[in-house]
């Protein structure tokens, strides 16, 4: 399919809007906001369809600080967050559960631009903690079972700072290589 001048892509329209924000006003974002996103982020493929990926929300002002804590180094926005999803995944029976959180988290992302709410990645796998592992902490406070790991946290908030949206100049081109690598198409190039 080729796009003609009326037709907008509107997925590209998303995902080029779509930034890191790590500034938030203090607004609530509403339970009904939250759950559409939830929505969108238990419709994300997993490996064999097992649905490995499990999320805990966190409103409480205290527990989005404990949980902060529990990242040694650069948890930056995640206190002032509003809600964080913790997004986790059972390892026990899931080899590919980093891919399952990693594409949960990325819908996440665009849901959230899609609603209009700001959000961020908070890496914690393999991130230490004050005593342990980042992922071992969080799971501490949680609760959650063993056969877990954490991926992430994702920040979200109302946007306390405007990021301009990517343009055609920021898409690397390179990366792209058609047939043979190193090798140019003619669907590239187009910058
Ligand atoms: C795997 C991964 C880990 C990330 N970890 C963090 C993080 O711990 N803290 C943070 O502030 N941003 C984190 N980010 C956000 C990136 O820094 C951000 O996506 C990147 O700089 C590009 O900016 P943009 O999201 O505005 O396009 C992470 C993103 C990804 C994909």
């Amino acid at each position: 399919m080729s796009l003609n001048e009326s037709q907008e892509n509107s997925l590209y329209e998303l995902v080029r809007r779509r930034r890191s924000v790590r500034r938030y006003t203090g607004d609530k974002v509403p339970d009904d906001t939250v759950r559409e996103i939830l929505k969108i982020a238990l419709l994300a493929p997993s490996s064999w369809g097992r649905h490995p990926v499990e999320f805990v929300i966190l409103r409480d002002r205290e527990t989005i600080e404990a949980v902060a804590r529990c990242k040694r180094m650069g948890a930056g926005p995640l206190p002032m967050a509003d809600v964080a999803i913790v997004v986790m995944a059972d390892t026990a029976d899931c080899e590919l559960w980093i891919e399952d959180a990693a594409i949960a988290s990325t819908y996440i992302l665009l849901a959230a631009e899609e609603f209009g709410v700001g959000a961020c990645w908070i890496h914690m796998r393999n991130r230490q903690g004050q005593r342990k592992s980042a992922d071992e902490e969080i799971r501490q406070i949680l609760g959650v079972p063993d056969n877990f790991s954490v991926l992430n946290v994702v920040a979200l908030g109302q946007k306390g700072e405007k990021k301009s949206a990517r343009t055609e100049k920021d898409l690397v081109w390179q990366n792209v290589h058609a047939g043979h690598y190193g090798q140019k198409g003619d669907f590239i190039g187009k910058e």
